[in-house]
């Protein structure tokens, strides 16, 4: 008896586990991996499609290249290698999403307490953000 009432207990115990979780709104491993936004599944990605990364560029440029230089710290972080540092998801997400990110996501909560100004919410939709992407792909494949 003594037995099934030490079961109940802990089964009582994890499930009031998970409420608390979930009311605290834990991240999943999905968004601790790869970053809070739209891109909630892996993508696939093949090899680097230059014209996407072309217009890629013209968008970071316009649009990035203010706080994040290639190399060396600037307002932000510098992109060199970013794609071994980031998922090609986590990109995509803190590009489309950033805001939620910095409130959220525990790696850039902690970044971003080294910067200055928080990466604002410029209203990149997924194309423009994969090409982005693909642009940076190009840089670390150099
Ligand atoms: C006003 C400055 C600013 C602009 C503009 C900006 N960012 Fe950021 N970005 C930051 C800062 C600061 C961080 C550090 C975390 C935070 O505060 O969000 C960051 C974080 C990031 C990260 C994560 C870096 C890491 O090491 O994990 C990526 C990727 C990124 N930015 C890409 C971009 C792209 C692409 C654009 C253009 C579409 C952009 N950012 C525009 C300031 C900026």
């Amino acid at each position: 008896m003594k037995f099934f009432v030490n079961i109940l207990m802990i089964l009582v115990i994890m499930t009031s586990n998970l409420f608390a979780q979930q009311k605290k709104g834990e991240l999943t491993d999905f968004e601790l991996k790869n970053g809070i936004g739209p891109v909630k599944s892996k993508l696939k990605l093949d090899k680097i499609n230059t014209k996407l990364a072309e217009s890629g560029k013209k968008s970071f440029n316009e649009k990035c290249l203010l706080c994040h230089k290639i190399e060396g710290k600037g307002m932000g972080p510098a992109m060199k290698n970013i794609t071994k540092k980031r998922s090609p998801e986590f990109i995509m997400n803190i590009i489309m999403n950033p805001e939620e990110n910095e409130r959220r996501h525990p790696e850039i909560i902690k970044l971003k307490s080294q910067y200055r100004f928080n990466m604002p919410d410029m209203g990149i939709k997924y194309d423009e953000a994969r090409a982005i992407l693909e642009y940076l792909r190009l840089i670390d494949k150099k």
